[in-house]
C-alpha cells in the first residue's frame, strides 16, 4: 500500500471545509488592506533560494528539496514566498505600474526539517510583501496586517516580538564586536553554534541550548549599536505600533532564519504551540530587489504557517462553518426515484444543495443518511405525493413540518 510521504498531510473531505473558510477569512483581511494576489511558480531555480535566503541558512545549507531537472538546471520546490515574489516582480516590471506593489499568497512552501507538531516538510503559507517603500509605516502595516489576522480568528495567547537587524553600514561592525565576545566563550558553546561564529554570530544569540543561552546573556545586543537611521526607524516602529494599540516586546535577540532582512525583524508567537511556536515572521529587506538584478526597492512582508494556526483555532474548539446540503430528497418507493433524480438536478441548477440516495437504499437508511450529512430539510417523495403535487417540507434542525406544494420547493427553501 502507498503512503503519503514522511512530513506531508492530506487535507480530507471532513477537514477541507475548515481550511476553506480560514483561506476566504485571509483573503477578507488581505483584502481590507488592499494587498492583491500573486501566483507564482511552486519550483523555481535553485540559485534565487540560494542568493536570496542565503547559503549560510539552515533552509538553504540542509532543508532545500533541490534535484536536477532532465536539461540539467538545478530546481527547487519553493521553500518560501518571498524570493519568488521579488523574482516575478523584477522579472515582470511590477514597480513600472504602480510606485508600491502590495502582494499577498497562499500555498504550499517545502522544507526538509524533522517532522513533529507544527513542523511539516510541505506546509501552507500565507504571506503578504509590500515593495517599494521605505517609511515605518509600511513595516507597521505589515505587522498590523499580521496581527489583525490573529484577532480575527479570536487567538488570545499570541506575542508580537521585534528588533532590528540593522543595515549594510552599522551592522558588520556589530557583528565584528560580537564575534570577539563570543571568541572568548568559543570552546564552550555548543558545536552548532561554535560554527556560526564566523559566518553568522548574531544566530548564536538566537541559540536554543541553554548553556549558549547562559553564555551569551550579557552580551551586546545590536539594538545598541545602531546607526542614526536604523535608530530613527526603529524607534518610529514602536511609536507607530503603540498609536495604533498592538503591543508588542523589543527582543534584542530575534534574528530570522533568512539573511535578507535589514532594519525590522518581527515574530508572532504563541504559547499555545509548544516547541514550534512561530505562528508568524517578517520583516523589512532594503537590499533584496538589487541582490537580485532589479533597482533598489526597500521592501518589507511577512509569512505565516497555516497549519500553525489551524492547530490553536482546533484546540480552542473555533467554531467553523460546516457547510451541508439545504435540501434531502428522499425516495419513499422506487418508482419515484427518477422523479427525484431530475427534480434534483433542477433544483441544483437553480443555486440549491440538495443530496439525494444514489445507493438505492431503503428509506429508513435514507433518513439516516439526511441526517449524517446534516441537511437542513428533508422531502421524502412517494406515489402519494406525486399524486397529489404536495409533500412536507420537514426542518430537520427544529424537527418542525409543513405541507407545501412540490412546485414551490425552491421558493421554500430560498
Ligand atoms: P519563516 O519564519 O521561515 O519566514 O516562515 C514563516 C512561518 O512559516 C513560520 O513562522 C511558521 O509558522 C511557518 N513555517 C515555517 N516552516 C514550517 C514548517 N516546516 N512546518 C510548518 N510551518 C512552518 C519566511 O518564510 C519568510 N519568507 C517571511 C517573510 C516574508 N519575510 C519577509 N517577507
Amino acid at each position: 500500500m502507498y503512503k503519503s510521504i514522511k512530513g506531508t498531510k492530506d487535507i480530507l473531505p471532513a477537514e477541507s471545509a475548515r481550511w476553506q473558510f480560514v483561506e476566504r477569512t485571509l483573503r477578507d483581511i488581505f483584502h481590507r488592506y488592499n494587498y492583491k494576489e500573486i501566483r507564482t511558480p511552486i519550483f523555481e531555480q535553485t540559485s534565487l533560494f540560494a542568493r536570496s535566503i542565503g547559503e549560510l541558512t539552515d533552509i538553504v545549507g540542509k532543508e532545500m528539496y533541490s534535484f536536477t531537472d532532465r536539461s540539467e538546471e538545478s530546481i527547487t520546490l519553493r521553500p518560501e514566498g518571498t524570493a519568488s515574489v521579488i523574482r516575478s516582480f523584477i522579472q515582470n516590471n511590477l514597480d513600472q505600474i504602480q510606485p508600491l506593489t502590495k502582494v499577498f499568497y497562499i500555498g504550499p512552501m517545502f522544507r526538509q526539517e524533522r517532522p513533529q507538531a507544527g513542523r511539516l516538510r510541505q506546509f501552507h503559507q500565507f504571506g503578504a510583501e509590500a515593495a517599494g517603500s521605505p517609511t515605518a509605516e509600511t513595516d507597521v502595516e505589515i505587522i498590523s496586517l499580521a496581527v489583525e489576522i490573529y484577532r480575527k480568528f479570536g487567538l488570545k495567547n499570541f506575542q508580537l516580538k521585534i528588533n532590528s537587524v540593522g543595515d549594510e553600514d552599522c551592522r558588520p561592525r556589530y557583528k565584528e564586536l560580537l564575534k570577539k565576545e563570543l571568541l572568548k566563550v568559543a570552546d564552550k558553546l555548543s558545536p552548532e553554534s561554535q560554527k556560526r561564529i564566523e559566518q553568522n554570530p548574531m544566530r548564536v544569540l538566537d541559540s536554543k541550548d541553554e548553556r549558549d543561552k547562559e553564555l551569551t546573556a550579557g552580551m551586546p545586543l545590536i539594538t545598541e549599536y545602531l546607526n542614526e537611521e536604523c535608530s530613527v526607524h526603529f524607534e518610529r516602529v514602536k511609536a507607530l505600533l503603540s498609536t495604533c494599540n498592538i503591543p508588542f516586546v523589543v527582543d534584542g535577540k530575534l534574528v530570522r532564519g533568512l539573511d535578507y532582512y535589514t532594519k525590522t525583524a518581527f515574530e508572532i508567537t504563541s504559547t499555545a504551540l509548544g516547541s514550534q511556536d512561530a505562528l508568524a515572521g517578517g520583516g523589512r529587506y532594503d537590499l533584496l530587489v538589487k541582490e537580485l538584478g532589479g533597482k533598489p526597492t526597500p521592501s518589507v512582508g511577512f509569512a505565516a504557517g497555516i497549519e500553525r494556526l489551524m492547530m490553536i483555532l482546533e484546540n480552542n474548539h473555533f467554531e467553523f462553518p460546516e457547510p451541508a446540503p439545504a435540501l434531502f430528497l428522499a425516495a419513499a418507493d422506487d418508482d419515484s426515484r427518477e422523479w427525484i433524480f431530475k427534480r434534483a438536478n433542477e433544483l441544483r441548477s437553480q443555486g440549491i444543495a440538495v443530496e439525494i440516495d444514489l445507493l438505492a437504499r431503503s428509506l429508513k437508511a435514507q433518513m439516516k443518511e439526511a441526517d449524517r450529512q446534516n441537511a437542513e430539510f428533508s422531502v421524502v417523495i412517494g406515489k402519494t405525493e406525486l399524486q397529489n403535487g404536495t409533500a412536507q417540507l420537514k426542518n430537520l434542525r427544529n424537527h418542525s413540518q409543513k405541507q407545501i406544494l412540490l412546485s414551490d420547493l425552491e421558493k421554500e427553501l430560498q
